[in-house]
């Protein structure tokens, strides 16, 4: 049975008993804690959690996933993907156990002519919870299930939680036992290989705390009220319904592996097992990597940037091994798209792109191995000059870090120069710097962890943002935070030093999000406490829900339960609706100009000040530059109306809205539209109310901040005047100094410019005339000390050392081949004295060497130098030395 089929069917079994199909989420939310969505059940975190309703009470979707801790299992086992896809069934509140099993249980053994998937029920096995004696015997109920083959297992198995604080309880798998060919008997808790894992019903009902693992976290209480989640593995029951070995040979991989395999020249399956692996590899990573792009990640590298970056060196890697040398990302990306593209038509849609960036990540990738394969060979050749036989772990380690070498090609590279490698070396620096990493991960933790403090409030008082129709409200205070600990004052005394925040029951304060920074203004007591004053510098979302107000107190005390007056200063506002609707203005100005491709990674706007991120290869021409300039500024002129309303998240999209990835919409989103058609955009952010209001938009320019990325930074409003006001007035400024119109100032620059060149060519001509003159002068006025030739001078002030040294080369070939030495020495600019000693071969002859004169000449001016025998260069500082120093070079000689 094809993927598709799987997936279809599995939607219909659940549509038919009353579940909506949801559209699976971006695999990236707009959650510090979450790098990639890891589960199905992350878009509906908020109605597990009961802060929002939800709009049925029974969904199911299949979710595109990320899974990237186990990335080194991947092409190993015979189960585990980095990208896969998660069929699930979710009961808000509705149905329980019971039905969850029996659903389960249905689509997985009933006749394929009945749609389902027709697995023999005798192989199937269910594992429970420790003390989950109702769901073992709901098993054994609904679907007659002997109870030999229900296992219980402990919390790591069959407790599941998202890895971080959220929704919770306890979960019931299920597994197919693929027979003795596999592994040894005895269940799941035997052998996971032979009896491999499908799916994973989650009976949802607690709420977890931070912790360090599977099995260690607090459970803070229940939830509202009990749920169902569950995750079916497409893929792992494609490898089953499909008689494959493994994941990466069913329908919708396997298509990735023959693409390779018809330009490797070592194939698939062809008993060599570390190749195998290097193919499951490239047909896992390439998937997830178009998957990533699509979703809009760009390689980079911190984050989901470097996950990306991370997957796409594996694949070149891994073709490298393979013997692949030509560039070979694109076809696999096009493979991918072929393979997929019924399923997730943005990859079909949105191929150029995917394939763009991720072959511009190949090229660079391949400039980076060929320096460090220029870095192999030559610590190849310093170690075989030292004569020894082995490669050190520091070399290799390099290669790793800096080049991204894996061991083993720098072990295949090291074989083939007749090399071995230090391997523990190399190990116990992967370590040293995975203990490093690993510290760092544990300090970034803790910035999270105090988020437990806030749990609370998240969960039962979500804030009410009144900003979009008042800017001064007045509200209650639910919660006062110092430095993420709750207390219940808070005044000026002692504390300003320390992060003091206010969590408010409602606010007009507009919280940092879609790239739009926080208002700025002023929180007051009211009543008794009217004395208290507190500015207001920043205000964060916590958990999506709750606003939290950064303030300094500046008079009086804060008491929770306080009534206060909450006011953002109007013209912060002004200036933030400026900035933001600019920013949708350049947006839609860009995408008139530079055409679909052009899609936004990200931006910020603060009063008066915009920048905009967007995919894009190369730098943008100063024509288009212009005209996004002008179309922005027409829209602006035109003055058109900015409305925002409501709909249905796929009405919004239908009306071609522009979504950001990365961002979690609910059903119900909110529209900023400016000009009908001109600019549609997802936005929770704040607005002008006509285009005319954001004032002229001038850009600053462009520039590049990774890889295909660019980004585009503009001055709104005043600030856009007093930008254009400043460039004005430096432009008078030299246009008077030029004493030209402002017009021909351009001319005129580029004529001095042209005169200055021919001045300098003017001057370097004399320089080297005046240079040789005096060469012929001081080669007429060399000394004899002993047997040498010897010409040791001042040259004139000013005199640097590159004309020092064309100077020597000039004497030397005056002087002949007798023996000669030359030293010359100069006031140089900024009190320092370069000098120059050059010893012609018969002067070597003799034993004098320039590298050893150059110190004796050196050391009166306090200088330091050094070369080879027949040149030798230094520089000191103190000219009062000079003539000492020459008196020593020719004492030397005599000596000698
Ligand atoms: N959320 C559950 C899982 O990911 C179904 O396994």
């Amino acid at each position: 049975m094809q993927t598709h089929e799987i997936r279809k069917r599995f939607l219909d079994h659940f549509v038919k008993r009353g579940h909506t199909e949801v559209p699976s989420a971006s695999v990236i939310l707009d959650d510090p804690n979450l790098l990639f969505v890891n589960a199905g059940m992350v878009q509906f975190v908020p109605y597990f959690l009961g802060q929002r309703t939800p709009p049925w009470s029974r969904a199911t979707s299949i979710q595109k996933c990320i899974r990237t801790p186990d990335i080194d299992e991947v092409g190993h086992t015979t189960r585990h993907n980095t990208f896969f896809q998660m069929a699930g069934n979710f009961s808000f509140g509705d149905y329980f156990k019971r039905e969850a099993i029996e659903y389960a249980w249905t689509l997985l053994t009933n006749p394929v002519d009945e749609g389902g998937y027709g697995f023999d029920p005798e192989r199937l096995w269910a594992t429970v919870y420790l003390d989950d004696d109702e769901a073992a015997q709901l098993w054994q109920e609904v679907t007659g299930m002997p109870p030999e083959r229900i296992q219980r297992r402990g919390m790591a198995d069959n407790y599941w939680s998202m890895g971080i604080p959220g929704p919770c309880g306890p979960s019931s798998e299920i597994y197919y036992d693929r027979g003795p060919d596999y592994g040894v008997e005895g269940g799941p808790i035997a052998n996971e290989d032979r009896y491999i894992e499908i799916w994973n019903l989650v009976f949802m009902q607690n709420v977890r705390g931070e912790g360090t693992s599977k099995e260690d976290f607090e459970i803070l209480g229940p939830l509202p009220r009990k749920n169902i989640d569950t995750g079916m593995g497409v893929e792992r029951v494609a490898c089953l319904l499909q008689g494959v070995d493994n994941v990466y040979e069913t329908d919708l991989l396997r298509p990735v592996i023959d693409t390779v395999a018809a330009v490797a020249p070592r194939g698939y399956g062809q008993g060599n097992h570390d190749d195998d692996v290097r193919y499951r590899i490239i047909a896992d990573h390439s998937r997830t990597a178009a998957i990533l792009i699509g979703d809009g990640v760009s390689p980079g590298n911190d984050g989901r940037g470097y996950v990306l970056r991370r997957l796409l060196r594996r694949v070149i890697r891994s073709a490298k091994l393979l013997g692949i040398n030509d560039p070979i990302v694109g076809e696999l990306m096009a493979t991918v798209r072929d393979a997929m593209g019924p399923s997730y038509p943005e990859l079909v849609s949105d191929f150029e792109r995917i394939q763009r960036i991720a072959v511009a990540e190949e090229t660079a990738f391949n400039r980076t191995l060929a320096s460090g394969s220029r870095l192999f060979e030559e610590a190849a050749r310093a170690t075989k000059q030292k004569g020894a036989t082995v490669l050190s772990g520091s070399d290799a380690f390099t290669l790793h870090d800096t080049y991204g070498f894996p061991l083993e090609l720098t072990l295949e590279m090291a074989a083939e120069a007749g090399l071995s490698v230090d391997e523990e070396g190399f190990r116990s620096l992967m370590a040293e710097q995975r203990e490093r990493a690993k510290a760092d991960a544990a300090a970034r933790k803790q910035a999270h962890a105090d988020l437990s403090a806030y749990r609370e409030l998240v969960d039962k008082h979500p804030t009410e943002f009144t900003g979009f129709d008042e800017l001064t409200s007045e509200a209650t205070i639910l919660g006062i935070f110092v430095d993420g600990k709750r207390v219940p004052v808070v005044s000026r005394n002692g504390q300003q030093a320390e992060r003091i925040e206010l969590i408010l029951d409602r606010t007009p304060f507009y919280a940092e999000s879609g790239g739009q920074i926080a208002d700025e203004g002023t929180i007051t007591g009211t009543g008794a406490s009217s004395t208290a004053k507190a500015v207001v510098s920043d205000v964060q979302k916590i958990a999506r829900t709750l606003w939290a107000h950064r303030i300094t107190v500046e008079s009086g005390e804060f008491v929770e339960g306080d009534t206060v007056i909450a006011a953002v200063d109007p013209r912060w506002r002004h200036g933030a609706t400026q900035g933001h609707s600019g920013t949708h203005m350049v947006h839609a100005a860009l995408r008139q100009v530079l055409g679909p491709n052009a899609v936004q990674a990200g931006s910020l706007n603060r009063p008066g000040y915009l920048r905009f991120d967007f995919n894009w290869q190369g730098p943008l021409t100063e024509e288009q530059r212009n005209q996004i300039e002008e179309v922005t500024n027409e829209a602006v002129e035109a003055d058109y109306e900015v409305h925002s309303f409501t709909t249905e998240l796929e009405k919004a999209k239908a009306m071609g809205a522009m979504a950001l990835f990365g961002e979690v919409y609910p059903e119900e989103v909110r529209v900023v539209e400016i000009g009908g058609p001109f600019s549609l955009e997802l936005c929770g952010g704040t607005h002008v109310a006509h285009s005319a209001q954001i004032g002229p938009v001038t850009l600053l320019g462009e520039s590049s901040v990774g890889s295909g990325v660019r980004r585009v930074e503009a001055y709104v409003g005043l600030d856009s005047f007093r930008h254009l006001a400043k460039e004005r007035a430096l432009m008078a400024a030299l246009a008077s100094t030029l004493k030209v119109p402002s017009q021909e100032v351009p001319n005129r620059v580029a004529q001095l410019v042209e005169r200055l060149k021919a001045a300098e060519k003017e001057l370097d001509r004399m320089r080297l005339a005046n240079a040789r003159a005096a060469a012929a002068n001081a080669a007429a006025g060399a000394e004899t000390i002993g047997k040498v030739r010897v010409v040791a001078q001042r040259m004139a002030g000013g005199t640097s050392a590159a004309d020092l040294r064309s100077l020597v080369g000039d004497i030397r070939g005056k002087l002949g081949s007798d023996p000669a030495v030359i030293a010359l020495i100069a006031e140089g600019d900024n009190d320092t004295v370069p000098f120059v000693v050059a010893v012609n071969p018969a002067a070597q002859d003799l034993g004098f060497k320039a590298n050893e004169l150059v110190k004796v000449l050196g050391a009166p001016v306090n200088g330091r130098g050094g070369g080879k025998a027949e040149l030798a260069q230094g520089s000191g500082k103190g000219a009062a030395g000079i003539d000492a120093a020459l008196a020593a070079l020719r004492a030397e000689i005599g000596r000698s």
